[in-house]
């Protein structure tokens, strides 16, 4: 059996986290130059039926059997070999590569899942496609998150700007114009099962002013959407920063997240929010070329302890 490598990206939530949760849209696009890579290769001489797991970033360097029976890898590992009808584990090596920060908003959890189920799959000789991926990396993170959109392992399985609604098809959106984000890591460490799970009291609590909010965010998501594909960077900056105001108004923002966001707008950007569950992790900024390198410093200035930058591109022609 071949060596095999594979990989899959960060995202970035744009546009509407939460609300998306209860069934408003949401956009979300690819962060391509953050990534997870996977490697399976046959383990010569190693105990049949055995995978062997190491994957630094998660302080794990097991057999597979021996992670407790709801880890994500392990349920990620457990559907690939029942999709594909593979009633013995492989005898082999999968090592995990992860440049995206843990619980940090930017989707690590999806992207690990979606890189060793194309790994595994493409190992045993049969890739999945797109669609089935999709919906195996959706049952991982029902463990990971609970209750989770599907946004993030859509995102990352399509690695394309989507417009995502719960039960509705995939819709591609395509920006007309370049461009260029900065992503600001707070170093706050946060799960997105809390914040889920956080808004979900508030709102048992509140139903009526949370559901508003929800509303609310759901209606930006659609403007900023077609700001999006216009290219109307003005416009676009100014849904961020309203949908930032509601996310903060259901308290899911933090004093180190709205530090860099007020610095990241006093330095030029076009508008910034948090991006992800909230309460901690990255903030995402909207900036120009012109703009970006004051953005930057000022994040750095305020405190961020990592800053990314992604682009983009336009895309004239598409079905
Ligand atoms: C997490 O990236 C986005 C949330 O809306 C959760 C979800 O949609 O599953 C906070």
């Amino acid at each position: 059996m071949p060596v095999i490598s594979s990989s899959a990206c960060a995202k970035l939530i744009l546009l509407g986290e939460h609300a998306v949760v209860y069934g408003e849209p949401a956009l979300a696009i690819p962060f391509s130059g953050l990534r997870v890579r996977c490697v399976v290769e046959p383990w010569i001489n190693g105990p049949a039926g055995t995978m062997h797991i190491r994957a630094r970033e998660l302080q794990l360097n097991q057999p597979l059997q021996a992670l407790p029976e709801d880890n994500f890898l392990r349920k990620a590992v457990e559907l690939v070999l029942a999709e594909l009808g593979v009633f013995q584990t492989p005898t082999c090596k999968l090592a995990i590569y992860s440049d995206i920060p843990i619980s940090a908003g930017l989707g690590a959890s999806a992207a690990i899942a979606v890189a060793t189920m194309r790994a595994l799959s493409a190992f045993l000789g049969h890739p999945l496609e797109k669609e089935t991926l999709n919906r195996l990396a959706f049952e991982t993170e029902k463990l990971m998150h609970g209750n989770p959109s599907g946004i993030d392992n859509t995102v990352i399985v399509y690695e394309q700007p989507i417009l995502f609604r719960k039960g509705e098809p995939i819709e591609f959106v395509y920006p007309s114009i370049n461009l260029h984000f900065l992503i600001a890591d707070s170093g706050i460490k946060k799960a997105t099962a809390e914040s889920v799970a956080y808004l979900a009291q508030q709102r048992e609590r509140d139903p009526q002013s949370v559901e508003a909010a929800i509303a609310e965010i759901g209606k930006i998501s659609l403007l900023g959407k077609k700001a999006f594909e216009q290219g109307d960077l003005i416009a676009l900056g100014e849904a961020m920063d309203a949908d930032q105001a509601l996310l903060a108004q259901l308290d899911l923002s933090c004093e180190a997240l709205d530090e860099l966001i007020i610095a990241a707008r006093q330095a030029g950007a076009l508008g910034a929010k948090l991006t992800g569950g909230g309460k901690g992790g990255n903030m995402l900024a909207l900036v120009t070329p012109e703009t970006q390198e004051a953005v930057r410093k000022a994040l750095l200035s305020a405190g961020a302890v990592r800053v990314y930058q992604t682009d983009l591109k336009e895309v004239q022609d598409h079905d």
